[in-house]
């Protein structure tokens, strides 16, 4: 098990917004990418997304708020994001994924009745030499094993 010293998801994101010119206008495509790489839109990363477009927070956060296909929180008191990139699901995320389904008897994007765990997905969070990874918390951990995957997963019910 390896943990990730850097948040390589932020530069993925200045990466989109690269592509997109930093166009004010791509402010709802840039959300869902960054939704689709966190699993959901806190305030880091709404401001992240402000400061790059040279946007009001406030405007970004109505935005985020407005619609209703936008997280801006997980629901549960602990998120495990797994990460279904390419390089990770040639690695194994999907038994990853399945493992934590069973176990918590919900599926990806909900969140148990105790309100315990959300388990998210996300479409590759930049670290794929680590994969295959997830990230639990903001903790990023590359080349988890099942093993390990199960012992992370007694350590959230403890
Ligand atoms: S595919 Fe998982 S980090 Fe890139």
């Amino acid at each position: 098990m390896l943990l990730a010293n850097t948040d390589n998801r932020y530069k993925i994101i200045e990466k989109n917004m690269k592509k997109l010119g930093y166009e004010r206008s791509s402010l709802i495509e840039i959300l869902h990418n960054t939704q689709e790489i966190f699993g959901y839109l806190d305030k880091n990363t709404l401001r992240f997304v402000a400061k790059r477009l040279k946007l009001p927070l406030s405007k970004v956060y109505g935005v985020a708020t407005f619609y209703n296909f936008f997280r801006l929180t997980p629901k549960g008191k602990h998120t495990t994001i797994i990460c279904t990139g390419t390089a990770c699901y040639v690695k194994g995320a999907d038994d990853i994924l399945k493992l934590f389904e069973k176990r918590f008897s919900i599926k990806s994007g909900e969140t148990t009745s105790d309100d315990l765990l959300s388990i998210l997905t996300a479409r590759c969070v930049g670290s794929c030499s680590l994969a295959p990874l997830i990230v639990i918390d903001n903790n990023t951990i590359g080349n988890i094993t099942l093993d390990e995957v199960k012992m992370e997963m007694d350590e959230l019910i403890k």
